[in-house]
């Protein structure tokens, strides 16, 4: 850290300099202290600029420091915004890059903001299972009122400078010359003849705040239900209407509670290992291949999604069809996309078309001789892909990146019918691939670590969390969600119905239940995979047939209004009928069971469990390369809920001789096939 002050024309300037990104850690928050008692006790100094990087004015409190002595230590950051508050020289936070959190409170406690257009500011505490702890629930009620306040800090996502310049938060927005518009206004207030204003001199509108308030809790959905840091927020915000001391009072006692809840220690955890999953280990360390030019083959919903994602991150992509019909229906589907954006107001007209402007489409192979990474996203079957690959071979240059979009296949299969399996490697996209995060980048046999490096690069520029995977059957996520979706059918078999699996995993914290999933992605998909898989299933095996029975009866999920549920208007019946409980019925009685209902805690241990044994199976075999890994891929791509942190993380909060009997027995039931992660495999992965 190379913090600094100095004074010009009477305006001291403070420069935060805590790389990479000026969080809030003891050394900064005396650097500040400091800095301002001796500004404010210089005779030369009239004003005070507080300033940061190009990059950050401050991502906020240091999250490294959470759960450590060091938090507390003093300054705490609450210490620091005093020292600005009483101040008697204008103190004005010159806000470039990010204010985050802390960073924004920092900022709060300044007399005065000026901001780039581009500067984000927000607090993302929520995203941490917490609410802003020193001052924002307070004083955003006060600059820009309760409601725009509650809006932003429970989505905890950013705004520009630009889209606040009217909030009242900020009072002034310039494009450039970030200092020189702080120290002037500076110098203003240094000269006006009213007193200093601070935010938690204002007044809070109580009933307003009571309206904004209720009205957000009433539109709180069952997962902000499930976390408490959101109606900890809610009780912040109401606390704005006391007088400033009560009301930082409360919002203290609520942060602090917080801070000690297991919903936090998660979304911590979540924070941490979604930055390292990023990292790959050693024996893969290579420079990235430069890219520029993009390929995609197949212009179906996929292969739309992923050159969607493509130029927005402004690369230049070519559209490769084999038919004129086809890539007509996937060039129309992009723009559509484009033309929804800018209505939405997301993005302005002019950026659109020059993002679109960056599409060429075309039936001709040869244009991949000029492109850098070429991207397969064709139907999902061996041979197609192969026979793909093979044209793929053939015209793409011979420094090219050549990746194909699977979710099951095998990657050296495909490689192999190239002359250069070294440059290939899988990359499994989730759908819609323009909005889903997660990116499985899969290792073959022989790719190279730069082409895998390459894979990683691109996920992090199409602004996606890129997790590095080995080449097996389902990868990491498919091959969890696997057992735990069989799973959750040995559970219809055994007595309880649809609705109370969806509804427990629902109340648990998914995003939604897996037979809601699997109606949402058509049962048929399943069905053939099945069919496919027939022959050389051991017939021993534990297999349900409940999904193929309702296939039979053409139920294919949501596309035919009927599968497990049966949809009316688009919406799902809240049970599922009679004839749906027959083929379960049937099924049991099959086996041999007598039917008698599940609690929905044992739903919910049941599926966790299947999760955590697939978990340490999967990372003894290698295919993941650490296990946080594994939480990002669930968070991420499966609606596992980010505040219980994943199943490793969940598995580590369990006592390990009830995991231990609770395997055993999962096991046990699941039948022949089902195989137990040995206790050295859990050590291996729980740590
Ligand atoms: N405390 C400690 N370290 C932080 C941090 C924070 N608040 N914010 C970011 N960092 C670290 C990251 O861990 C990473 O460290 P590494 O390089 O050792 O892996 C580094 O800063 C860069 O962060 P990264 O997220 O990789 O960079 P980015 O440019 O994509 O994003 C931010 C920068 C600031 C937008 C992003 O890091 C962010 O949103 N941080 C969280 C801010 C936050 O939640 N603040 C409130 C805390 S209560």
């Amino acid at each position: 850290m190379t913090p600094s002050s100095s004074i010009a024309s009477r305006v001291a300037c403070i420069e935060l300099n805590a790389p990479p990104v000026n969080s809030l850690g003891i050394a900064l928050r005396r650097h500040i202290v400091d800095s301002v008692r001796a500004a404010d006790a210089d005779p030369q100094v009239a004003a005070i600029v507080l300033i940061g990087t190009e990059k950050a004015f401050s991502a906020g409190a240091d999250v490294s420091e959470f759960g450590t002595p060091l938090q507390f230590e003093t300054p705490m950051l609450r210490d620091v915004i005093a020292a600005l508050e009483s101040c008697s020289k204008p103190v004005v936070a010159a806000i470039s890059g990010v204010a985050l959190g802390g960073g924004l409170e920092l900022a709060l406690g300044c007399h005065a903001r000026v901001a780039l257009a581009s500067a984000r500011l927000g607090t993302p505490e929520i995203q941490l299972g917490l609410i802003p702890g020193s001052g924002a629930t307070q004083k955003l009620p006060r600059l820009v009122g309760a409601e725009r306040a509650l809006a932003m800090m429970l989505t905890g996502q950013p705004l520009t400078a630009d889209e606040l310049t009217a909030s009242g938060l900020l009072d002034r927005v310039v494009p450039q010359d970030l200092w020189a518009a702080a120290s002037a206004l500076a110098l203003e207030l240094a000269q006006a003849d009213f007193p200093l204003s601070r935010a938690r001199d204002r007044s809070v509108n109580a009933d307003a705040a009571r309206a904004a308030v209720s009205e957000a809790l009433a539109r709180f959905n069952a997962r902000q239900r499930a976390q408490p840091a959101y109606q900890a927020l809610l009780d912040a915000v109401q606390a704005s209407a006391l007088p400033f001391d009560a009301g930082m009072q409360r919002e203290r006692e609520l942060f602090l509670a917080l801070m000690q809840s297991p919903e936090a220690a998660a979304l911590r955890y979540q924070f941490r290992v979604q930055r390292e999953s990023g990292k790959l280990p050693p024996s893969l360390s290579a420079e990235s291949r430069d890219f520029d030019r993009v390929a995609v083959i197949g212009a179906g919903t996929m292969g739309s999604g992923i050159a969607i994602a493509a130029l927005e991150a402004g690369l230049q992509v070519c559209l490769l069809e084999q038919s004129g019909e086809a890539l007509a229906r996937g060039s129309a589907r992009i723009s559509e996309h484009f033309v929804a954006r800018v209505k939405a107001g997301k993005v302005d007209a002019a950026k659109a078309e020059s993002l679109q402007g960056r599409l060429t489409a075309t039936l001709d192979w040869s244009a991949l001789q000029s492109v850098d990474v070429v991207i397969e996203a064709v139907f999902e079957d061996l041979a197609v892909k192969q026979s793909v690959f093979r044209q793929i071979d053939a015209h793409a240059r011979a420094d090219a990146v050549l990746a194909t979009n699977t979710s099951y296949l095998d990657i050296d299969a495909i490689a192999s019918v190239t002359s250069r399996p070294q440059d290939v490697l899988g990359l499994h996209f989730f759908s819609p691939a323009n909005v889903m995060k997660l990116l499985e980048v899969v290792q073959g046999r022989d790719s190279a670590p730069d082409v895998i490096a390459t894979g990683m690069a691109l996920g992090r520029e199409l602004k996606k969390t890129p997790i590095l995977c080995g080449n097996a059957f389902g990868f990491i996520g498919n091959r969890i969600y696997n057992a735990y979706r069989k799973q959750c059918e040995f559970m219809l078999e055994d007595g309880a119905w649809p609705e109370d699996v969806d509804r427990a995993l629902t109340d648990f914290g998914f995003a939604m239940g897996p037979f809601a999933v699997a109606d949402l992605s058509g049962l048929d998909i399943a069905w053939r995979m099945r069919q496919a898989g027939a022959a050389t299933r051991d017939p021993r095996e534990r297999y349900v047939h409940i999904l193929d029975r309702l296939c039979e009866m053409g139920r294919m999920g949501r596309k035919t209004q009927a599968g497990y549920y049966t949809y009316t208007d688009g919406k799902a019946s809240p049970a599922t009928d009679e004839v749906v409980r027959g083929v379960i019925a049937q099924a049991s009685a099959a086996r041999g069971i007598e039917r008698s209902p599940l609690s929905a805690e044992t739903i919910q241990r049941r599926a966790l469990l299947a999760m955590v044994n697939e978990a340490a199976l999967l990372f003894s075999e290698g295919v993941a390369h650490r296990a946080g890994d594994i939480d990002v891929v669930l968070v991420n791509g499966y609606g596992f809920p980010s505040w219980v942190g994943g199943p490793v993380h969940w598995a580590r909060t369990q006592p390990r001789d009830l995991l231990e009997q609770e395997l055993d027995r999962l096991v046990a039931a699941n039948g022949f096939g089902a195989v137990r992660a040995t206790p050295a495999m859990l050590d291996h992965l729980l740590g």
